[in-house]
This record gives C-alpha cells, sequence and structure tokens, in this order.
C-alpha cells in the first residue's frame, strides 16, 4: 500500500499520479488535500509519514509546490526519510543508497510525465544496504540525540 498526500497546488498531479500507480496494480490510499482549497502542507506531509512509521503503508509519495515544504514536514517524523527528487537518477539513488521511504516532488517544477518516470524510477529502485546501511542507523542515531563520530 502507497501513501499518497499532496497540498491545494498539486491536487491534479496527484490524482494523476494516483491513476497511475492504479494502472500498475499497486494500491493507494490518498490523505488528501481533496480539492484546490487553500490549505497548509505540513497536516499531508504528517498524515502521510504516520502512515508510513505506522507500518499502515510501506511507502508514501508528497507532492506541494515544490516538494520542499511537505518534505520537511515529513522529515520531522522519526523514521522518515523523505527526499525530494526533480530527476529519476536522484530518486533512484535516494532509495538505493538513502532507503528513502517517502518520495516528494514539486507539482510546480516537475511536469507530469517527469512525475510519472521520477515515481517509477523510485519504486523500481532497491535499497543496496551494506555500507549505507551504516549510514542510515547513523541518521536514526541523530533523531535519538546519539553522538555518531
Ligand atoms: C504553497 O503556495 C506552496 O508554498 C507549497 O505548495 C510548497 O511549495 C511549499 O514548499
Amino acid at each position: 500500500m502507497i501513501a499518497i498526500g499532496c497540498d491545494h497546488v498539486a491536487v491534479d498531479m496527484k490524482n494523476e499520479i494516483i491513476e497511475h500507480l492504479k494502472a500498475k496494480g499497486l494500491e493507494v490510499k490518498d490523505f488528501g488535500t481533496y480539492s484546490t482549497e487553500r490549505t497548509h502542507y505540513p497536516i499531508y506531509g504528517l498524515r502521510v509519514a504516520n502512515a508510513v512509521v505506522s507500518g499502515e503503508c510501506e511507502k508514501g509519495i508528497l507532492i506541494c509546490g515544490t516538494g520542499v515544504g511537505i518534505s520537511l514536514a515529513a522529515n520531522k517524523v522519526k523514521g522518515i526519510r523523505a527526499a525530494v527528487c526533480s530527476d529519476c537518477y536522484t530518486a533512484k539513488l535516494s532509495k538505493v543508497h538513502n532507503n528513502s521511504n517517502i518520495l516528494a516532488f514539486g507539482a510546480r517544477v516537475v511536469g507530469i510525465d517527469l512525475a510519472k518516470m521520477i515515481v517509477d524510477s523510485w519504486l523500481d529502485a532497491e535499497f543496496e544496504g551494506g555500507r549505507h546501511q551504516i549510514r542510515i542507523d547513523m541518521l536514526a542515531a541523530i533523531e535519538n540525540g546519539e553522538d555518531i563520530e
């Protein structure tokens, strides 16, 4: 199950991404927002982040104007590694090296065709583990206020 959320500027793109995911046979849970009425991106970043850390959803996708605000909100939640990506290479490597559990992008930055390619690159990638796991563990240690040097 993939969690998805957006703010008011990204509703159309979110709906197209949902259709794209469903066409690939994936299950999607939509955490809003559902209209273009002005709202606040932290609400949806938090909803999707909570769905991922609770295990309700395996991973999440977040979209706002730039992808920045909504990813910042998600990254405040312990255990979340949200990556803002405007290209397929970064999306892929954010999973392979960083084990990102949320992909974010901006509806005002990327067009819908590129957004779909970014999503596909991220979904198709697998975390490599190994030396990268050490660094993921260091990120978790930072969250716990531990010394990492
Ligand atoms: C909303 O105007 C805009 O600030 C938001 O979508 C996002 O780009 C913030 O990072």
